[in-house]
Formats: structure tokens, sequence, C-alpha cells
């Protein structure tokens, strides 16, 4: 299981984004926060910002959409340049039909769950996504402490994933740090972003080398 680091560009500095997605050099994948005041109490960026962003750094953008309405919406970060798009469960009108809209334009569909939301109702839905996404803080923000009960939930996902034989990556986003990364990488995650412990950090190049060696461990 390859473990991947997924910086979130929530906790850089937005007048400098540029040159923030190139301080996280070596990162798989640049994690964008689309939050649109609606689905989340929060408001960030949207569909320019992206393909700007795009156009700017080699890393792959990871996109995570917080809007209601994403059947709408996610189609649009493919054609942004996102390599990966991101809707929620909880948003999706239609999540089938969405994860192979996603695909079918060339992005690797992936969809997030809150942390209320469980896993067992979308099992069979699993072979239809390229990644799945266990929120382990509330969405809306960066810098929120990571919520340890959701260390089952990726638990189950794994062996849920294991059970079907699929090729699905597990991601978890929220609160993970140094001090937080080895529980969710035994618990069967292998995908991380991670906020506020790579752009709080005085050297981000090497939060992201350091958090990649805990996870490996
Ligand atoms: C929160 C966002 C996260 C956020 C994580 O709703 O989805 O991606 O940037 O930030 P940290 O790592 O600081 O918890
Ligand atoms: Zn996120």
């Amino acid at each position: 299981m390859a473990v991947q680091i997924n910086p979130s560009i929530l906790s850089a500095d937005f007048a400098r984004l540029a040159d923030e997605a190139r301080a996280v050099h070596g990162a798989d994948w640049l994690h964008v926060d689309v939050m649109d005041n609606h689905f989340v109490p929060n408001l960030t960026l949207g569909v320019p910002v992206v393909e700007s962003l795009a156009r700017a750094t080699d890393t792959p953008l990871d996109c995570h959409l917080m809007m209601t309405d994403p059947d709408r919406w996610a189609p649009q970060y493919v054609e942004a340049g996102a390599g990966s798009v991101t809707f929620h469960a909880e948003a999706a009108a239609a999540p089938v039909r969405l994860a192979r809209e996603i695909r079918a334009k060339g992005a690797r569909a992936s969809m997030a769950l809150k942390p209320a939301t469980p896993i067992e109702p979308y099992e069979d839905l699993l072979p239809e996504l390229d990644m799945l996404l266990i929120m382990t803080v509330e969405p809306g923000f960066g810098g929120q402490a990571f919520l340890d009960i959701m260390l089952p939930k990726i638990r189950r996902t794994r062996e849920l994933i294991g059970k079907h034989g699929l090729d699905l990556w597990l991601q978890v986003d929220g609160g993970v740090s140094a001090a937080t990364i080895e529980r969710c990488a035994e618990a069967g995650a292998d995908v991380f972003v991670a906020g506020s412990a790579v752009y709080g950090a005085d050297d981000p190049e090497a939060a992201v080398r350091a958090l990649r060696t805990q996870a490996e461990e």
C-alpha cells in the first residue's frame, strides 16, 4: 500500500498560492478545499483559482468539494485541471452517475463522508470510486483536532475494500499530523491530507517527508 501525502493549501497564504503550491515539491497531490458557505460555514475558492493553480504547479490537484449540488459543479473542476475530484456523499443527488461522469472526463472519482455518515450504505457503490475520503474532523476549517472516534470507520472501510478486492485509495482529512498519522496508517488509510501540519511548519517540504516516513513505518 503506497503512502501518499497531500498538503492542503487551505492552510497556505492565499495571496501567494503559486509559491505555496511549489513550496511542497515532493508531495503526491496538492489538496484543494473548495467551500461554498452552504455545505460548510466557510468560503474559499472556485473554478478560476483551480484553473490557475493547475497551470502554476506540476503537482496534480486533488479537489475536495465541500459544496451543495456537486452533480452540477464537479465536472467543471475536471475541466479546470483537477486530477482527482471528491464530492460529498451527503450532497450528491446521484453519486453513481456523478462518479462515472468524473471518470469519463478523465479524472479520478472520489467520495467523502462526514464524521456522522456511515460507510455501510455505500458498500455497493465502492467499485465506482477511485478513492474514498473519511473526514476526521467536521469539514469547514483547518487546524481542528483529529477525531479519534473515526478510527473504527477507517478500519471497517479498509476491510470492505479488501473484501471486494478493490484498488481503492483510502484518504483521511482533518487533524492529520505527526501526532496522529501513525494511528490513521495503522487503521488502513493510505492517502493523508495535512494542512496546518505542513504549511504551519518552518519547512513544509521537510514536514511532508517526515509525515511520509511516519506513515510508512
Ligand atoms: C477541512 C478541510 C481540510 C483541512 C485540513 O474541512 O477539508 O482539508 O485543510 O486541515 P488540517 O490538516 O489543518 O486539519
Ligand atoms: Zn479537505
